[in-house]
């Protein structure tokens, strides 16, 4: 599947704008700046094709990218980025929870994860959606290159902790730095072998 080339779609504000659902995609949902855009870009070998930034919340639509001619690679708003005016932050929710709960074609959600912070409330709260959305989720950790080793293992006790109380979470959890390349080929392998 990523053989293919990779090109920006188009940004979508409302459910009415969402692509024919002709094919499979998956998403990347997490907390600003968490490193969805800087992940898409990884996977698909396209720097620049998600736009990332220093500046928290800079993914305010729900931009599909095409990979090759039959996956969709679909990064969602970051949530939880607190200086966003209210009334912007309850328009995001208001489309990512009718996006993660109404999309047909939707396989499988990426819930990524800063390897120095773990999971909190926000992450538990989208995957509380998801699995009352019955979408299976999986947790990719990001920035693995920021964190020491020592560290690691009580982040990821808490992650492993918290993904048992849902149901809809599929076990195996990505490692990945976007930056030095780690995890990405592993995602890869695991996009392309769902159907
Ligand atoms: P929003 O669109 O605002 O929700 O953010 P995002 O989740 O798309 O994050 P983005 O990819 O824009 O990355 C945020 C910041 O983290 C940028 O400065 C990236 O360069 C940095 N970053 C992302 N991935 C990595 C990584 O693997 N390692 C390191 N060291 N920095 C990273
Ligand atoms: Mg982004």
């Amino acid at each position: 599947l990523f053989a293919g080339q990779s090109e920006f779609l188009k940004g979508v504000v409302a459910m009415s704008g969402l692509p024919e659902a002709d094919r499979v995609e998956v998403c990347f949902a997490g907390r600003s700046n968490v490193g969805k855009s800087s992940l898409i870009n990884a996977l698909t070998g396209t720097k620049g094709l998600a736009r990332a930034s220093n500046t928290p919340g800079r993914t305010q639509e729900i931009n599909y990218f095409t990979q090759g001619p039959d996956l969709y690679l679909v990064d969602l708003p970051g949530y939880g980025y607190a200086n966003a005016p209210l009334a912007v932050v309850e328009k995001w929710q208001k489309l990512l929870k009718r996006y993660l709960s109404g999309r047909q074609t939707l396989r499988r959600a990426f819930v990524l994860i800063d390897s120095r912070h773990g999971i909190k409330k926000v992450d538990d709260e989208i995957m509380a959606l998801l699995d009352s959305a019955a979408v299976t989720f999986q947790c990719v950790m990001t920035k693995a290159d920021k964190v020491k080793a020592k560290d690691l293992d009580k982040v990821m006790e808490q992650v492993r902790s918290a993904l048992s109380k849902h149901p809809a979470a599929y076990p195996e959890i990505v490692m990945t730095s976007s930056e030095k390349g780690e995890g990405i080929a592993t995602l890869r392998s695991i996009i392309s072998g769902i159907d």
